[in-house]
Formats: C-alpha cells, structure tokens, sequence
C-alpha cells in the first residue's frame, strides 16, 4: 500500500518508523518529512501539507492508497474535507478528522461546550467575547486563585494562561480580549483551576468502535522539577501506573464512550485520533482539554509500545472498520527525552553540528527539528531531537534515555534529567 504521512515533527518520525516496519507499507511519503526519515521512505521537502491542491495532486500521480495526517493545523483548516470533496477521492482512507471534528481541538469554545453537552467532566467554565469583559471580569472574582484563561483558537500551544492573583488574571484577560493571540484570542475561556496530576489518553477511533492506545505522560516546562516556561513538550513516559486498570475504566466509561457517543449524534464522522489531556482529581477524570491528533512527544513513547500492526490500525480506523482489531501492547516502560536547542521556548539558536552515537539496543533517535546541509546534521528548531528508550523498569527506561540524551552532542544542548522521576517518587 501506498502511504502519504504529513509533517515534519519527532511525532511524524515516530509514526514513520512504526508504519515503515508494517508488511502493508509498500511505499511511505512524508511532506515535508525530515532528516531522520529518509531511511524510511521519500521526505518531500517542497509539499505543504497546507497546500490542499498540492496534496490532492500528489494524491492521484503516486497512488496513495492511505493519508494520514500529523499535525492539528490542516486538519482544523479543512484538509480532510477538501480531500473527501473529490469525487475521485471520496472513498480514500484518512486518519484525521475532517473540519467539525478537529473543532474539538481548534475552538476551546465549542470543545467546553460538546463536553457539557455530553456529560463530559471539566473544569467548570464560562467564554467571554471582547465585547463582554466586564461580565468576565466579574466571572473571575467570583473564582478562586489560581485563574485558568484559555484563548478560544489555535494558538501554537501558547494559549493557556494561568494566573496566580486576580490582577495577573484581569490583566492577562484585558491583552487577551484585545488581540494578544490575533483571532486565536477574540473569545477567552475563563475556567476553574483542577488540582490533580495529569495523563495524556489517546483514542483512535473509526467513528464508531474506539481503541485506547497506551497511556503517556508528558512535561511541558522547560525546567527539571516542572519549572520555567512552557514548551512544546520536554520528554514523555508511559505507562503512566497511577492510570491503573479502575482509573482507566472510568476514562472509557465516563470521558471516551460519551465522546464517541456525543460526536455520533452530532453527526461528525470522526475517523482519526482523539487526544484526551486528562486530570486525575482523587482518582476521578476531568478533560483538561481535546486535541484532534497524537500528542508530542508522547508519540514517540507510545509507538514504542504498539507491537500490532500500526498500518492495519490506520487503514481500519480510515475505513471505518475498526470492528475486531486487536491492539497488542509491549508491557515495558518507554521513556522520551528531549534534546532542545539552547534558549528554547524563547528564541534560540540554529546551524549547529549534530553528532549522532551508534544506537544501542532498543533504543531510537527520533528527529524533531533538524536538516541536513552538505552531509553533515544540523540542528534546525527548538526541539532537535527525542532520545527514547524501553526499560523493564521505569528506572532502567530513564536511565538509558538520559544516558543516550549526554551521548548525543551539539552546542547549546538543553535536556531535562528529571523526566519519569515524579512518578518515581509516586511509587510507580
Ligand atoms: P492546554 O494547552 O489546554 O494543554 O493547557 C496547558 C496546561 O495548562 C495543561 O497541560 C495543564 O497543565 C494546565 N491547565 C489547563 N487547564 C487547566 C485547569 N482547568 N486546571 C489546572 N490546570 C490546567
Ligand atoms: N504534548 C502535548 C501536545 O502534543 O499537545
């Protein structure tokens, strides 16, 4: 089978090299693709996965048989929808959802709302638009500290606010409401503050039946201890233990069954994954948020740990024939470390020579944001690379992901060594 993968992330590479190890993949596209790919099927540098023409056209001359699509952005601009349109097309598998399914992830707004209507547990909320800041900032004196702000759009993972007082809170919704994330920001969502400890759950769904595929944990902050500011992600463990067999029950029972439910009568036929930040609250789950694609760098840890076949899954979950497939899970630890570039989230330095060790067993070196330049690898992003290591233990998985992250080198390498050690320190 011909297959069309979009993006160019550590998400994208882990994906890449799960489908490439599938006897079902006879060819595997990556637009744009990166570096680490290009063992594993033909990165195609010049192909925008926002250029909706372009894709269909490259569709139809290699005979792409199934498109799966990485990144959140043009699934919420309507890719999927613009694929399904033509009449040539209108039967082509996809994993990602079309335009009102990936709203789950595009407006905060609508996704607060279908949880309400859905019976979904969430923080408690109410969204305000620029013309009702008064009334917002009267729903804020009547929470408690800390403040939770959220802009409405797409904001690159930058779009959530949350503020220790109620000046910072009254500030922050002031620039919000006045354009601080363009459009993103036109309508705030003000909700109350979860106190809890966070998972990250994946769905893949064919619109009907669902799997859960493993569970992840990720660190955003750029500091060891979840300090400094917030990332794209810093590292990521699974399985989560704390996410044991009654907390998950209670995730399929109470947030996974009434999503597919609730997204059946609505009449969107969401084929594609379904990324659930959850909280634990004392044992309960509350949706943090939805995100209508895999997380990163949770990716890179979870692909570690499918050992069915990950193209049979994709087909099916495009066909809307999940039906019987079975999801087999390797039982040891993967964690994920991320090598960012010196002064990563603020601005940071790019160009710098990558030298790559000789791979140890059992371990992987998905590239993020790198290019390659007469032979040699450069970093070329925030986020370079994830050094990503099974263990049999949580503590041998850390231990190897840090001891592959010193081994990697470039100047200006930033890693957290901390990454898994809180659940650690839990009793994992
Ligand atoms: P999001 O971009 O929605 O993932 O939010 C970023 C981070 O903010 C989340 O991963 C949580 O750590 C935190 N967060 C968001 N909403 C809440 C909430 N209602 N209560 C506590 N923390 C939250
Ligand atoms: N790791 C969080 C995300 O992908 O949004």
């Amino acid at each position: 089978m011909n297959i069309l993968l979009l993006g160019s992330g550590g998400r994208e590479h882990a994906l890449a090299w799960r489908i490439a190890q599938s006897p079902n993949c006879t060819q595997l596209f990556i637009a744009p693709g990166n570096p680490g790919m290009v063992s594993l099927g033909t990165c195609l540098p010049g192909l925008n996965p926002k250029d909706f023409p372009a894709i269909v056209e490259f569709i139809r001359k290699e005979r792409i048989e199934l498109l799966v699509v990485g990144p959140e952005e043009p699934l919420v601009l309507g890719l999927v929808d613009y694929v399904l349109e033509q009449e040539d097309l209108a039967e082509l598998p996809i994993v990602g959802p079309d335009a009102a399914g990936a709203r789950l992830e595009g407006s905060k707004d609508y996704s607060k709302a279908f949880m309400q209507r859905h019976g979904i547990p969430t923080a408690a909320y109410r969204s305000f638009r620029a013309d009702e800041i008064e009334a917002a900032r009267a729903f804020l004196r009547e929470l408690n500290a800390p403040y939770v702000l959220k802009a409405d759009g797409l904001a690159a993972g930058k779009g959530v606010i949350i503020a220790q007082t109620l000046e910072e809170a009254e500030q922050e919704l002031g620039e919000m409401l006045s354009g601080r994330f363009g459009k993103a920001s036109s309508c705030v969502v003000i909700e109350e503050y979860l106190h809890g400890i966070e998972c990250s759950v994946f769905i893949a769904t064919d619109g009907q039946d669902w799997r859960i595929l493993p569970v992840a944990k990720d660190y955003k902050r750029i500091g060891e201890g979840e300090t400094g500011l917030n990332t794209g992600g810093m590292g990521s463990v699974s399985p989560v233990l704390f996410a044991d067999e009654a907390f998950m029950a209670r995730v399929e029972e109470e947030v996974v069954r009434p999503t597919i439910a609730g997204l059946m009568v609505e009449g969107i036929d969401y084929r594609g994954f379904i990324f659930a930040g959850l909280m634990n609250v004392d044992g309960a789950p509350y949706v943090i948020e939805y995100n209508c694609r895999m997380g990163d760098p949770e990716t890179q840890s979870v692909m570690l740990r499918i050992q069915s076949d990950f193209v049979e899954l994709l087909l099916r979950i495009g066909n809307g024939a999940l039906g019987d497939y079975e999801l087999k899970i390797d039982p040891r630890t993967v964690t994920t470390v991320v090598l960012a570039s010196e002064g990563y989230p603020r601005s940071y330095t790019t160009g710098q020579a990558i030298t790559l060790p000789d791979l140890p067993e059992g371990a992987m070196i998905f590239h993020a944001g790198t290019k390659s330049e007469g032979g040699m690898l450069l970093t070329n992003g925030g986020r370079v690379l994830t050094a990503t290591c099974y263990g049999d233990t949580l503590e041998e998985a850390m231990e190897r992901s840090n001891h592959l992250a010193k081994s990697i080198r470039f100047q200006g390498k930033n890693f957290r060594r901390d990454i898994g050690r809180d659940l650690l320190e839990l009793g994992q």
